[in-house]
């Protein structure tokens, strides 16, 4: 693992955008596997702003969602569908054709979805990059504490520091249980991966997930056993 330490959120977000651009630049058709997140919010800024001064074209790059909750429908305002469109593709020329998500959305089939939305990644020819942010209970998408190794996309329960953590952005309606997320074997499918960190309350979950023992009880720590991964973080979560 090759880890940078930047001084603050905005230069992680800086050096992280930089990545995705000159990887788009490398092949316009890049296969990005993309988080949510507040983590994400200055990356995505930082690309959104590239296209808007620069005109960068986004135009053939072809997006899959690490995940989506369970439950809301297509347009609630929380879920990663409508946080996607808000904070990137909505202001880029990213042809909404080329953008996957999961679909939550209520009575949808989870395991047919699951199914379609893994064979969708494959057929795609698989991830040439994937970003993940990391929980604090170092879950990477919704791969919680205990996910197997191999684990596909499928729909799982959310554990209750994810739940109680996401209430914050869900005021008065209820967090969802449930979620679709990649699979952790999925996910080291990706030919290169990025994970990004910022803040003190993530410091505990980056140790232990690049320093700590590879174990089912830290989702993130799989991460080392990936050949090609880079890790950015501030200096808030790089404390030991
Ligand atoms: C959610 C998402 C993850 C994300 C994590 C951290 O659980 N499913 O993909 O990495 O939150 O989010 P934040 O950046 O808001 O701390």
């Amino acid at each position: 693992m090759r880890v940078l330490v930047t001084p603050d959120y905005r230069t992680l977000s800086q050096t992280a955008a930089e990545l995705v651009i000159k990887a788009v630049l490398a092949k316009s058709d890049l296969r990005l596997g993309l988080p949510t997140g507040r983590m994400l919010l200055g990356t995505y800024e930082e690309l959104v702003k590239k296209h808007r001064d620069e005109h960068f074209d986004f135009s053939k790059l072809i997006t899959f969602n690490l995940d989506e909750y369970l439950g809301l429908a297509l347009d609630h305002p929380k879920s990663y569908r409508m946080y996607m469109r808000r904070h990137f593709f909505e202001h880029v020329n990213i042809s909404p054709a080329n953008t996957h998500i999961p679909d939550g959305s209520p009575g949808i089939d989870p395991d047919r979805e699951s199914e379609r939305y893994e064979k969708a990644i494959h057929g795609a020819g698989g991830l040439d990059l994937l970003i993940v942010g990391i929980g604090a209970n170092g879950h990477i998408a919704f791969n919680e504490p205990g996910a197997a190794f191999d684990s596909r996309t499928r729909a799982v329960d959310l554990a209750p520091e994810t739940m109680s953590n996401a209430k914050q952005y869900f005021g008065t309606d209820s967090v969802p249980a449930r979620a679709i997320t990649m699979g952790i074997g999925t996910m080291l499918e990706a030919r290169r991966i990025l994970l990004l960190a910022a803040g003190a309350s993530k410091a505990d979950a980056v140790d232990r997930a690049l320093r700590g023992p590879v174990s089912r009880d830290v989702p993130a720590s799989a991460l080392q056993l990936h050949p090609r991964v880079i890790v950015i973080l501030d200096e808030a979560a790089n404390r030991k």
